[in-house]
């Protein structure tokens, strides 16, 4: 039976437009599930939204729209992205769903009767924008949210409580048990520092400050407070506790499907510390691994409207195409880490990678294919092969290897920057073999076809590593280069399998771009905002 995967973004907050900042954990998502998939996995990919809270209410008065209203017209549009940007979701859970609202209750009801929910009285320092409280030690000089650096206000209020304290000791200990749960794991350092063995607060789980909620069943004037809300829709998306839970009983509940949660350091330690402690509560296992990346990060710092440097993927898609922006989000911002996103690096290295590199690798060998072998490509003739082509296919053998363990270990960036060294060995062996002076001499006919037999190769196996990443490029490389439908399937990686294929010209894979133009483009738009 196919190895389970289930891996999941975070439900994003529908407050505004999404910008680059929630495509990215999107996107990696995807090409993470695109390799899996490849390599014979059932995989299962979970988004969503996370509709309640002061601030969707908030933003939804500003227009004149009710929450709902504000949100659904969000949520239409995010799914618009996400199908733009090629993502190939199997679910997209929203809180509002009825499926979710129901769990949510169900969950804190359960906690309650447990007694592990308990009801005090709430006073703090809280971040209006993070829907946040804070303790004193961690708020700045000026009160200011350490998440977000705005100024905190103290509140107060009758609330509802989870005794996370109580289970702080067993989850140090899992944490020793399980030293891969938290990827990076320097990440488990920092929430032990910074919160368990401090000793850990009980989590403040309700609000009677708020409407724009899920209302606790046994005192409906406390709506459920936003987290118990949100980190439950990785299980309510599956029909935990529902008429059909077979996607639970088959992604959550068999311990041998490994369980991914994707997101960015923010927000790791709601999912390192609640989450794990809810799950235990629950009777239930707990994720494989919580794997925290960095942040795009723009020229300015953070984006941010006022500043004018907010990225909408909607204009990059439409006019330099799906893949480019997949290509920057994977190879360029170092997965793991913070990475910067500026128009001008965006340009200069879809020309270095994209244009120079494969498309122009693509070009040339299939104007050389035509020329020299009427478009057929010739197969290797066993008798004449030399240490160039040697060389060659060792690299790329290396390099194809290379790529599945990077891949296996999550190494995105490494992964996809494998498949381009194959590009770069494939454009020097052309310098080295130099095709264009075989071709000028008969008896070195059988070199020749061997060259252009390697390099159109080099290029199937490329545009097949690429299908992890990209959603058009890798046909519009079989296109031109012929490939056979049974000869683009990843389990024929390792083959040598294009002799005898057409190829033909078509349209250049990516086209040379003028950075000072596009940048200009890029940074007008950038300032032109959207509506919300
Ligand atoms: N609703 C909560 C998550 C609940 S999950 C149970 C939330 N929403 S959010 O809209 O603020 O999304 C935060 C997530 O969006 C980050 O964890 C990250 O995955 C992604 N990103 C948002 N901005 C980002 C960058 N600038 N860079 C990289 N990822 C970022 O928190």
């Amino acid at each position: 039976m196919a190895k389970k995967f289930y891996i999941t973004t975070p439900i994003y907050y529908p407050s505004g437009n999404f910008h680059i900042g929630n495509a990215y954990t999107t996107v990696i998502a995807d090409c993470i599930k695109r390799y899996k998939q490849n390599r014979g996995y059932d995989v299962f990919f979970l988004t969503g939204t996370d509709e309640h809270g002061e601030k969707i209410a908030t933003k939804a008065s500003e227009v004149n729209k009710t929450p709902q209203e504000y949100v659904d017209d969000i949520v239409s549009r995010a799914k618009k992205l996400w199908a733009e940007l090629g993502i190939n979701y199997d679910d997209f859970i929203r809180t509002t769903d009825e499926r979710h609202v129901k769990v949510a209750q169900d969950v804190f009801s359960k906690f309650l009767a447990q007694d592990d929910i308990y009801k005090s009285s709430y006073k703090g320092l809280y971040c209006r924008s993070c829907e946040a409280y804070w303790t004193p030690t961690q708020v700045g000089e000026n009160n200011e949210c350490p998440d977000c650096g705005k100024v905190t206000e103290v509140k107060e209020e009758e609330a509802y409580f989870f005794r996370m304290n109580k289970y702080a000791p067993w989850l140090i200990n899992y944490y020793k048990e399980h030293p891969d749960f938290v990827v990076p794991h320097a990440r488990i350092n920092e929430m032990l520092n910074n919160f368990l063995l401090p000793g850990l607060n009980d989590l403040c789980v309700s609000r009677t400050s708020i409407d724009w909620g899920i209302e606790v069943k046994e005192d409906p004037k406390h709506v459920i407070y936003v987290w118990i809300d949100a980190l439950t829709n990785y299980i309510s998306a599956l029909g935990y506790n529902s008429d059909d839970d077979s996607r639970f009983k088959k992604y959550w509940e068999d311990e041998d499907c490994e369980v991914v949660h994707l997101m960015s350091k923010e927000i790791i330690r709601f999912h390192t510390i609640y989450w794990p402690i809810m799950l235990k509560q629950l009777g239930l296992r707990l994720p494989s691994k919580i794997y925290s990346h960095g942040w795009v990060l723009m020229k300015g710092g953070k984006m941010s409207k006022s500043v004018g440097n907010v990225v909408y993927p909607g204009y990059l898609i439409n006019k330099y195409g799906v893949d480019t922006l997949r290509y920057y989000m994977t190879k360029i911002v170092p997965f793991g880490q913070d990475g910067t996103f500026t128009p001008e690096m965006f340009i200069e290295n879809i020309n270095t990678d994209l244009v120079n590199n494969i498309g122009n690798l693509l070009s040339r060998t299939v104007a050389m294919i035509i020329k020299y072998f009427d478009g057929v490509v010739p197969s290797i003739d066993e008798s004449c092969i030399n240490e160039y082509d040697t060389k060659l296919t060792s690299a790329i053998n290396n390099l194809v290897d290379k790529f599945e363990s990077n891949m296996d270990e999550m190494k995105l960036t490494e992964g996809i920057t494998n498949i381009f060294e194959i590009g770069d060995y494939a454009n020097k062996y052309i310098d080295e073999k130099t095709p264009w002076i075989l071709a000028k001499d008969e008896s070195r006919r059988g070199e020749l076809a061997n060259c252009m037999n390697l390099l159109a190769e080099a290029l199937r196996k490329i545009a097949i590593m690429f299908t992890s990443f990209f959603v058009e490029t890798p046909e519009k490389m079989f296109a031109q280069l012929g490939t056979k439908e049974e000869n683009k399937a990843y389990s024929t990686l390792r083959e040598n399998l294009s002799a005898g294929c057409n190829v033909s010209k078509l349209e250049p894979l990516f086209t040379r771009l003028d950075v000072n133009v596009e940048a200009e483009y890029i940074d007008n738009k950038m300032k032109e905002g959207l509506p919300y």
